[in-house]
């Protein structure tokens, strides 16, 4: 589907954005390998989390939609059975790299793949933690999908520090930990978004400027119910929309605001946005709020590198559309794992920005482009990944003229109604 987007009026007026990605599929997760019901209120119907509902309905796990909330009917640590087919985790990384680590500890092989676009990400990084702990999981020549795991007598514990800021290994890792005799220690040198830790109930510590998160083996977990909190990953579309598109005011309510997760309003902020929050609570062990943006001028003259890269990783395309709109130099380093998500990003996001007419240096782990007056309308390549489809469906809002996404239907992974949410604030 290509969606053609206009230069827009000033957007007003008040969205919630859908339920948190990280969290829905972690809930999901976590309550199938739970004794008893969970219940999980605002998830995130879309078909990155349901590919996690899918691949547990293969294990075993019955689950039923009620309205706003969804049950998930847990078997316990070691209630999954066979499947009878290969799992399919779609195009959703976070669904094949955490459930490897729970398919790890099982008494039955299983097999798992994706789509044409997951079975060209790297798995090795998931493979190497997991085989230390004695699990017997293979992949294809080049480390990638599809994974078959075999089941193992038992599996060992292990001290694991991270070679690369990753809460989807630190999760896989913690999830095999689960099943392991002793007690498994994963070590972060850079922190990276701490949802599976928070949902399971697990407490990190501090040492050396490291942290450390342990989990013991054998430990029932009882279904608890989980809130998701709206997705701020998800929300920072809407949030640098109302920043570039003039004279517009908006309120996004019941945001996430993990602290491992917005970067992206401390960058925004430097580069002058007025975003307020109000409302700030704790849900369920989240904290969140409602956030009021209004149209700012912004500069930039920013270097993103270092730490702070895992906990914006999801963010950058869309930053980097504000910073088209700023005045002075953005700069992107440290970031060459934007090449292995849903498509290779920095590329993806080089090239629609020259298509807006800015020169670009692109480098091995991130860009670099200087502002420019008069940017133009065009098409965009959405290369089939959701978050490059919003990035410059936003951007084509504050271009003049009309602009088309090419392949827009892909929002259906994390924002399935986002095209709609633009029509609303322009109402
Ligand atoms: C996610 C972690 C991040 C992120 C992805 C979701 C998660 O990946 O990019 O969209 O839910 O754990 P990495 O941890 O591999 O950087």
């Amino acid at each position: 589907m290509d969606k053609n987007v206009s230069s827009s009026q000033p957007l007003r007026g008040e969205i919630s954005v859908p339920g948190d990605k990280s969290i829905s599929h972690r809930a999901v997760m976590i309550g199938a390998i739970s004794e008893g019901t969970t219940e999980i209120t605002g998830f995130l119907k879309a078909a990155d989390p349901l590919s996690t509902i899918g691949c547990f309905q293969s294990l075993g796990i019955d689950h039923k939609f009620d309205g706003d909330r969804l049950l998930i009917y847990g078997k316990g640590l070691h209630g999954l059975r066979a499947s009878s087919t290969m799992l399919d985790a779609g195009n959703s990384g976070t669904t094949i790299r955490l459930i490897s680590g729970i398919l790890a500890g099982q008494q039955f092989p299983t097999t798992i793949s994706g789509d044409q676009y997951l079975v060209k990400r790297p798995m090795k990084r998931i493979l190497d933690p997991l085989k230390r702990m004695g699990a017997k999981i293979s992949a294809t020549e080049s480390f990638t999908a599809p994974l078959t795991i075999e089941p193992v007598d038992h599996l060992q514990a292990i001290d694991y520090e991270l070679p690369i800021a990753s809460a989807q290994v630190k999760s896989a890792v913690l999830f095999a930990g689960l099943y392991a005799q002793g007690i498994t220690r994963v070590i972060e040198l850079e922190p990276s978004r701490d949802h599976t830790e928070r949902m399971l109930n697990l407490t990190p510590e501090t040492k050396d400027g490291k942290t450390v998160i342990s989990v013991t083996a054998g430990k029932k977990l009882i279904a608890r119910p989980f809130t998701v909190p709206g997705d701020p990953s998800s929300a920072a579309f809407f949030i640098v929309a109302g920043l570039i598109v003039h004279g517009s005011e908006l309120k996004i309510s019941n945001v996430g605001l993990n602290p491992t997760r917005i970067g992206f309003l401390t960058v925004l902020r430097k580069m002058g946005a007025s975003i307020t929050i109000e409302n700030e609570r704790t849900v369920g062990g989240e904290p969140l709020g409602d956030l009021v943006v209004r149209s700012s001028e912004l500069r930039t003259d920013i270097v993103l590198n270092g730490d702070i890269i895992p906990n914006i990783i999801d963010e950058i395309p869309i930053l980097s559309v504000a910073a088209a709109f700023a005045v002075g130099r953005f700069e992107v380093r440290d970031a060459k794992d934007l090449r292995n998500k849903e498509t290779d990003r920095i590329t993806a996001v080089c090239a629609n920005l020259r298509r807006m007419g800015l020169e670009v240096e692109e480098y091995p782990d991130g860009f670099a482009f200087d502002s420019k007056n008069n940017l133009l309308h065009n098409t965009f390549d959405s290369y089939d990944d959701h978050r490059i489809a919003m990035a410059f469906g936003i951007a084509s809002l504050a271009l003049q003229g009309e602009s088309t996404i090419h392949d827009a239907g892909c929002v259906s992974i994390s924002f399935p109604t986002f095209w709609e949410t633009i029509q609303v604030l322009q109402r």
